[in-house]
């Protein structure tokens, strides 16, 4: 049976690799953004004959998006298997200067959507007694941040201790919730985040002196979406070059 696997925030960058890597791997793929032209063209660029793949408009700050994302993804291809809460916000604003309202808009965009991600397909999963949830974590919720702001960092904290949490919610019912928490990756994220004069520097920085590579975290969330990772649940997989240790 073809398993089906939805990605939040597929419009670009990682979501767009994990995306194309679970589509290389078989899964008829859901591309959800909040720009449904992104959605559009990412799904068109993964197979232009538009049979394995669904393009959405979710706006993960809602979760009238997320129940209609998951009826629409029903009504398409009759099941879910795989979710992928990967959409964020990347704000680099200095601690000092972020307002109380930029602070809640992080947050919404990137931990009250793993949140209701989780709740509104964990659901679901769980009734079906089957299903992979990975959300993305990052380095800067573990080690505070170095390029990104404290807001960004809080936020992707929080969803290390949400993956736990749900995880021990869903696991007697065949859903594993797992988190991966990358460095900084070779993408456009990071390109913006970072200005080019000082990337020499921070790769320096880096123990293996090197970014990482986005279609490697693409074959990770495979790994971690198979049947046979039933036995990983409620971890952090950390993929940094060395900059954090456990
Ligand atoms: N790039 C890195 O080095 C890096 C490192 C650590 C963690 N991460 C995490 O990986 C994930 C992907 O990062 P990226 O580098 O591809 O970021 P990106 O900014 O390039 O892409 C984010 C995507 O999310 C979408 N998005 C933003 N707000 C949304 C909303 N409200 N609803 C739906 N979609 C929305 C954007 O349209 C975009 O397509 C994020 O969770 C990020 O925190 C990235």
């Amino acid at each position: 049976m073809t398993h089906i696997a939805l990605v939040t925030g597929a419009g670009q960058g990682l979501g767009l690799c994990i995306a194309g890597q679970l589509f290389k791997a078989g899964y008829n793929v859901v591309l959800s953004d909040l720009s449904l032209d992104a959605a559009q063209t990412a799904a068109a660029q993964l197979d232009p004959s538009g049979e394995r793949v669904l393009a959405l408009k979710l706006d993960v700050a809602s979760k009238a998006d997320f129940e209609a994302a998951l009826a629409a993804v029903l009504a398409r291809f009759k099941a879910l298997h795989v979710v992928v809460n990967n959409a964020a916000m990347t704000m680099t604003t200095p601690v000092m200067q972020i307002s109380p309202e930029e602070f809640d808009r992080v947050m919404s965009v990137n931990t009250r959507s793993t949140f209701v991600g989780c709740q509104v397909f964990g659901t679901y999963l769980a009734e079906q007694g089957y299903g992979r949830i990975i959300n993305m974590a990052s380095l800067a919720g573990q080690n505070g941040g170095t390029a990104t702001g404290a807001h960004y960092a809080a936020s992707k904290g929080a969803i290390v201790t949400l993956t736990k949490i749900f995880a021990k919610e869903l696991a007697s019912r065949g859903v594993t919730v797992n988190a991966i928490a990358p460095g900084p990756i070779e993408s456009p994220a990071v390109r913006a985040a970072v200005p080019a004069e000082r990337l020499e520097g921070l790769i320096q920085n880096i123990p293996v002196k090197r970014l990482g590579d986005a279609d490697f975290l693409g074959k990770l969330v495979v790994q971690l979406a198979g049947e046979d990772a039933y036995f990983t649940t409620g971890a952090t997989w950390d993929v940094n070059g060395g900059l954090f240790m456990r």
